[in-house]
């Protein structure tokens, strides 16, 4: 059989990676595909490069529509990226009948709705392994592996560059604007890495799984999205103290109430596997009734593990052209017309427990008043950290740390009681609020 035809719509890190992959592993893949799968054609706004890449057998175009308008083409690779044009042709590539595969979780966090249905309609699949995690296939994990269970929790590690920053908070004791800008000179933070640090790609990633894991729609406006840029050395230490780490976390949660759907910096217990995941490393802890917990850990970004997922879909794709549609996986695990609409919830509803830092001044009752507001409020303490007045501000210092860890609450009642901590006149300082996630 004739081998299956693929176009690539922008050839830089991943799309070469995918290609160079392709060629290596050639004869394997096609020994699991059935038949071969080639890249025959490229576009990209850099020919000369991008004919360096490929070689003189693969024709390269600067025009994506060329790609798409070829009757030769099965499958399109999208590795553009971003909301604009890459919209456009994911949908001009979908009315033309080829099927999509994708690693742009923006696109698809944000416009899913849309892309999916028009692929249902016209009886195409978008394929977006590579959208989350990089090389970890924990999209196949969710929709297909983790098929049989009711899913409690998600939990990951979805963001390398924010991880990288975070490990080399800790193991070197330095506050974030510097390490960002170490992270940058190495190459391991994009030079507008503003994504990254402030959880928007996390809550990307974040939002695609929670769609597959609950049956609902992708809602990344609803999505709670913090990021790391307020993280201090200071409270990584104490976090450390108390026998925890601190983590850039993507959590989805089913409740009874609702979904949750958050992106921000967490407290994870020190002994969970989740909490050793260091430097650009990515991992995803699901929660299932029946499996229990499952633990997933890979690069999540790279020319070739991201490749590996991209050239998983085309392998999938590969076997299920041919079978009608309604036979296919669907793209969000659950069948278009069964889907839940389970709400998700604001912030204000999740429950989580917190991590508190408070600049005191170091005097008779402060500690009785703090503890006294969140009493009042009915939230219970786990633990109190005081750090010695010298130790914070130097010998003959009147100002200390006081590091509150609580049990599960409101967030709602923990920002009102926040409010009236902070207008305490022992409060020195804006206190500093972390979520603590147990992941038990
Ligand atoms: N910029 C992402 C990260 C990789 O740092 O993990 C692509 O999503």
């Amino acid at each position: 059989m004739k081998p299956i035809q693929v176009g690539l719509l922008g050839i830089g890190t991943v799309g070469s990676g995918t290609f160079n992959v392709l060629q290596r592993n050639q004869e394997e893949i096609k020994r699991r595909a059935g038949r071969g799968i080639e890249i025959t054609m490229v576009a990209d706004l850099d020919v000369a490069r991008a004919q360096s890449v490929v070689g003189p057998d693969v024709k390269v175009v600067n025009d994506a529509r060329a790609v798409i308008a070829n009757p030769d083409i099965d499958i399109v690779i999208e590795l553009i990226g971003g909301y604009g044009i890459a919209k456009a042709l994911v949908l001009e590539a979908i009315a033309a009948g080829k099927h999509v595969v994708t690693a742009n979780k923006a696109l698809l966090a944000v416009h899913g709705t849309e892309i999916f249905a028009a692929a249902s309609a016209k009886g195409v699949m978008v394929a977006f392994e590579a959208a989350v995690a990089g090389g970890i296939p924990i999209i196949k994990a969710l929709r297909e592996g983790l098929t049989a269970n009711s899913i409690q929790w998600i939990a990951g590690i979805i963001n390398g560059t924010t991880n990288f920053i975070l490990s080399e908070m800790r193991d070197k004791g330095l506050d974030f604007d510097v390490v960002l800008k170490e992270a940058q000179r190495l190459g391991y933070a994009e030079a507008d890495p503003t994504f990254d640090i402030e959880g928007v790609d996390a809550a990307h990633k974040a939002t695609l799984m929670s769609a597959i894991a609950f049956g609902i729609p992708v809602q990344f406006d609803k999505a709670y999205v913090e990021g790391i840029t307020k993280l201090g050395a200071a409270d990584i230490k104490y976090a450390e103290q108390l026998g925890y780490r601190i983590k850039l976390l993507g959590i989805t949660k089913r409740t009874a109430k609702g979904i949750e759907l958050r992106v921000h910096p967490s407290l994870v217990p020190s002994k969970r596997l989740i909490a050793n995941v260091e430097g650009a490393m990515n991992a995803v802890v699901v929660q299932g009734d029946a499996v229990g917990t499952t633990l997933y850990y890979g690069k999540g970004a790279g020319s070739e593990p991201t490749a590996s997922a991209v050239i998983a879909d085309l392998v999938d794709i590969t076997r299920l052209h041919t079978a009608d549609p309604l036979h296919r996986v669907p793209h969000l695990a659950f069948q278009p017309d069964a889907m839940s609409d389970l709400a998700v919830l604001p912030m204000s509803e999740v429950v989580t427990s917190y991590y508190l830092r408070l600049r005191v001044a170091d005097e008779a009752g402060v500690l009785a008043q703090v503890t006294g507001l969140l009493a009042n409020a009915g939230i219970s303490i786990d633990a109190v950290l005081q750090r010695e007045a010298d130790e914070v501000g130097g010998e003959g210092a009147t100002s200390t740390d006081l590091i509150i860890l609580t049990h599960d609450t409101r967030e709602g009642t923990m920002n009102d009681v926040l409010a009236q901590m902070q207008a305490l006149p022992s409060v020195l300082a804006p206190i500093t609020r972390i979520r603590k996630e147990e992941l038990n």
